[in-house]
């Protein structure tokens, strides 16, 4: 059980890549943690090394996101105030590459349930105490998948995209509560994402990959200062506003040829 003197921050897909990255920066930020992921072991070793090596105390919970008792488990926590939960990352998310006519729905189907059922639900778990206590604030891992539409991940560019659009409508709803809302939105990361889609990113020049720690360091500058949106990185934020400045029609063609190129 958390000491209700830290504030407690709970991080979805804590157990590798951006989530590790979080839990780890905010433990040494004084944080305590709740942990969330599938992998039971690996979140009990996350949650040893947080608890000697920053003294944070941490709570563990393994459970699938896409499932509904998972959900509810998480949710019941975010409701909880013993202690309250001051930070959500919903962090937890996956891609599926290829085209859509070619990719099993059942798997399309989790993939809107974790990365955006699981983010709206936790995010209305959480929000009311937060209001109430008028402090905390939620980060939402999006991607710059988000700014243009997404031929050949289609299906992943849109579930970020709704990411994006929810949380510039959330900081705008809880303005003057003192509760904040931030998207965050990486490029390239060294992570396992690109493993567990089954994609070879091998083509992509070292220089668009950023390490997971360069991110959250970026992120949690960024929700410092109170900003709405994080695109960490100078050639993502170039890639992000070049995007966003283009019509869908256009940029999805660009999206498109690009894709075609490298098949
Ligand atoms: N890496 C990139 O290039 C990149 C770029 C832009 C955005 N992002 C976004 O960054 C976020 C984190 O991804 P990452 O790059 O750190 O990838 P990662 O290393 O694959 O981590 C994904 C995390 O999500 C957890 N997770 C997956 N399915 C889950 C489920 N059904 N229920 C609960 N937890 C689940 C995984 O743990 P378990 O397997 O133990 O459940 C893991 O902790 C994602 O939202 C991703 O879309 C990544």
């Amino acid at each position: 059980m958390a000491n209700s003197a830290r504030p407690v921050a709970l991080v979805t897909g804590a157990s590798s890549g951006i989530g590790a990255a979080f839990v780890h920066a905010l433990a040494a930020r004084g944080n305590d943690l709740v942990i969330v992921a599938r992998d039971g072991a690996r979140l009990e070793e996350t949650a040893e090394r947080l608890e000697k090596e920053h003294g944070a105390a941490v709570e563990v919970l393994a459970v699938d996101l896409t499932k509904a008792t998972g959900l509810k488990l998480v949710e019941a926590r975010l409701e909880s105030s013993d202690p309250p939960v001051d930070l959500l990352v919903n962090n937890a998310g996956f891609g599926t590459f290829g085209k859509l006519y070619e990719l099993r729905r059942d798997v399309e189907e989790r993939e809107i349930r974790l990365n955006v059922m699981a983010v709206m639900r936790l995010c209305h778990a959480v929000l009311p105490g937060m209001v109430q206590r008028a402090r905390g604030g939620v980060i939402n891992v999006s991607s710059v998948a988000a700014y243009q539409p997404t031929p050949a991940n289609a299906t992943y560019g849109a579930t970020k995209a709704f990411v994006n659009s929810f949380t510039h409508a959330l900081s705008e709803e809880l303005r003057g509560t003192g509760v904040k809302a931030m998207v965050l939105c990486p490029g390239f990361t060294r992570t396992e994402f690109q493993e567990r889609a089954g994609v070879d990113s091998s083509a992509v020049p070292s220089g668009l990959w950023q390490q997971p720690e360069q991110v959250v360091d970026a992120a949690l500058r960024s929700y410092d200062r109170g900003r709405s949106v994080c695109v960490p990185g100078p050639l993502n934020k170039a890639g992000a506003a070049f995007s966003s400045a283009l019509p869908a029609v256009l940029s999805r063609k660009v999206a498109g040829a690009v894709i075609r190129r490298s098949e």
